[in-house]
């Protein structure tokens, strides 16, 4: 065997019970848009309009998860990774987004959930990784509030079909990032701009959210449910009170509004006021039906802001100061490798009264891996991932609640606007021959986790 020890770090110093794993979104690594009458998807279309995505790269085949599914999920057993988040393609299932069902997409994630089950391997599913169906958005996608109903009948298909085999379930997945670059910003799809969409958008889902989790509830009563955003932790640039008011600014629009009204506390308006537009389109009943008491948070951090006030920039006064211009470590992505980020994290949602359980359900690295003679020694991941591992324990030995760690992601895959160019796999794909290869970080885990 290839022992790979690089650290001191030990699984059972997490304990027992604390869940490992790796990853994934349909759209990122399944390709096959077209296969066995799957509608397109929101993300289908952006990919297909110009000069969206970088290098002109399209998830066309995006690592043929589709038809590789079987010898992938060898890897991940052979990786000892015991829990594999993977999430639907709406589409996929609902080809237009509303009934009737597309039978052979639920044979599909039938055939992924018995393969993990007979390979050992927990199967983790979250219902929405951003691949809204396009005949929804045609509608007017998440800006019209018919798509809580929309998704809730979604969600009553999943359940129905998977919920005899599936316990554990994310319904949304970091609603504050596909609303704000979907629908505010335009850099992803379905590339809608400006505030109306956004805060329109921004209600709905979280409306969805909790209608999803009553749902999977309603059918599946020891059901293991939760729901993943997407955090980091803030630092105004000084300790001058512009800075630190513009940094609070900042983590209440990043950090706390998706989750504060699931946890029944509101909208976070008075720390930012442009969210009381959202009043506009909050109608009777919804602020009580906002809330869920979840099983489980799941967080994403991958890294750390620094904020500086700045009157340029509309509704939120303040801006991010990127690792580049601050001269320090960063990732492909460009975001700063800072590991206490983490740990800070975990210390604020820590605070949260009604969180009951954190799992960190995404964290990893994008670096330029080079694949030589049949190796791939991606030493920075291996560091990034140990090191964040090291903030676990600490914030476990501080008494902060945290339940597990899921790695992003299993294979390098389809980023998103940065296209293949970002790769933040355990192992590496050639795109060309969708030849796999276990990288030094994953072999890291594997020993790690054997
Ligand atoms: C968050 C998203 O959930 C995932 O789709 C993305 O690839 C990673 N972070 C890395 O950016």
């Amino acid at each position: 065997m290839n022992k790979v020890e690089t650290s001191f770090l030990h699984k059972n110093q997490f304990g027992e019970d604390f869940l490992w794993g790796v990853s994934t979104a349909a759209f990122q690594i399944e390709g096959a848009p077209d296969s066995d009458g799957k509608g397109r998807s929101i993300w289908d279309v952006f990919t297909s309009q110009k000069g969206k995505i970088k290098s002109g790269h399209h998830a066309l085949t995006a690592c043929d998860f589709y038809n590789s599914y079987q010898s992938d999920i060898d890897l991940i057993r052979d990786l000892n990774i015991p829990n594999f988040r993977f999430s639907i393609s709406w589409p996929r299932i609902m080809p237009t987004g509303v009934l009737p069902v597309n039978e052979a997409g639920i044979v599909y994630y039938n055939k992924i959930i018995d393969s993990l089950l007979s390979a050992g391997i927990e199967p983790w599913i979250t219902l929405y990784h951003w691949d809204l169906p396009h005949e929804l958005e045609i509608k007017g996608g998440w800006t019209n509030r018919e798509s809580v109903n929309w998704f809730s009948a979604y969600v009553e298909v999943c359940v129905q079909n998977f919920g005899d085999r599936v316990k554990n379930w994310m319904v949304i997945n970091e609603p504050s990032v596909f609303t704000g670059a979907g629908y505010f910003l335009g850099i992803h799809a379905p590339g809608k701009k400006g505030i109306t969409n956004y805060l329109k958008a921004m209600h709905h889902v979280t409306l969805a959210t909790t209608a999803g989790a009553k749902i999977i509830r309603n059918h599946i009563p020891d059901a293991h449910i939760g729901t993943t955003f997407s955090c980091t932790h803030i630092e105004p640039a000084t300790q001058s009170s512009k800075d630190v008011e513009a940094a609070k600014r900042v983590d209440t629009l990043l950090n706390r509004t998706f989750i504060e009204p699931i946890l029944g506390l509101g909208y976070p308006q008075a720390d930012l006021p442009v969210l009381k537009k959202l009043n506009a389109y909050i109608v009777e009943d919804d602020l009580n039906n906002l809330s869920f008491d979840f099983d489980f948070i799941g967080l994403q951090c991958y890294t750390r802001e620094v904020v500086k006030s700045s009157l340029l920039i509309p509704y939120i006064g303040a801006e991010l100061i990127s690792a580049e211009k601050r001269n320090v470590i960063s990732t492909d992505m460009g975001w700063e490798v800072y590991p206490p980020a983490l740990y800070q994290v975990l210390k604020k949602f820590n605070a949260y009264k009604g969180i009951k359980k954190i799992i960190i359900t995404e964290n990893g690295a994008a670096f330029p891996d080079t694949l030589k003679n049949g190796k791939v020694y991606d030493i920075k991941r291996t560091h990034y991932i140990q090191d964040h591992l090291e903030q676990i324990l600490k914030a476990k030995k501080d008494g902060l609640n945290v339940d597990g760690y899921f790695v992003w992601t299993l294979t390098d895959n389809f980023e998103w606007a940065e296209g293949y160019n970002a790769r933040f796999g355990l192992i590496h794909v050639d795109f060309d021959t969708q030849q796999r290869t276990i990288k030094h970080s994953g072999l890291w885990f594997k020993d790690f986790l054997s």
